[in-house]
């Protein structure tokens, strides 16, 4: 069986939502201590929908795949829904990742929820 599925393969060939959001609502940083791998998100959200999302990663081919596999899960869903997504289900969307890869599929649910909380945090300080 081949190592990746064929959509990791696609999403880190072509990975979507590749950029950086100007006047974004919410921006997430979040690194890997061990591999060193960094990944920031932007959100743009408007009536607590998520207009737009795009990603920054130094990273590893599974972290690029996560990443932007999670950009497509949350881009125009509730802000409430984005909160839930979880590093599984990205790496289930992606047909799964081997195990010891699963750590960069967190670094995905890790940088979209601080990207969140950002926003939270400027929201609630006007
Ligand atoms: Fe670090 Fe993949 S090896 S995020």
């Amino acid at each position: 069986m081949a190592l990746y599925s064929e959509k990791v393969m696609d999403h880190f060939r072509n990975p979507r939502n590749v950029g950086v959001i100007e006047d974004a609502d919410g921006i997430g940083e979040v690194g890997n201590a061990r591999c060193g791998d960094i990944m920031k998100m932007y959100l743009k959200i408007e009536d607590d929908i998520i207009k737009d999302v795009k990603f920054e990663t130094f990273g590893c081919g599974s972290a690029i795949a996560s990443s932007s596999m999670a950009t497509e899960l949350i881009k125009g869903q509730p802000v409430s829904e984005a909160m839930k997504l979880t590093n599984k289900a990205v790496a289930e969307a992606l047909d799964g990742l081997p195990d010891y890869k699963m750590h960069c599929s967190v670094l995905a649910e890790e940088a979209i929820q601080s990207a969140l909380n950002d926003y939270e945090k400027k929201r609630s300080n006007g």
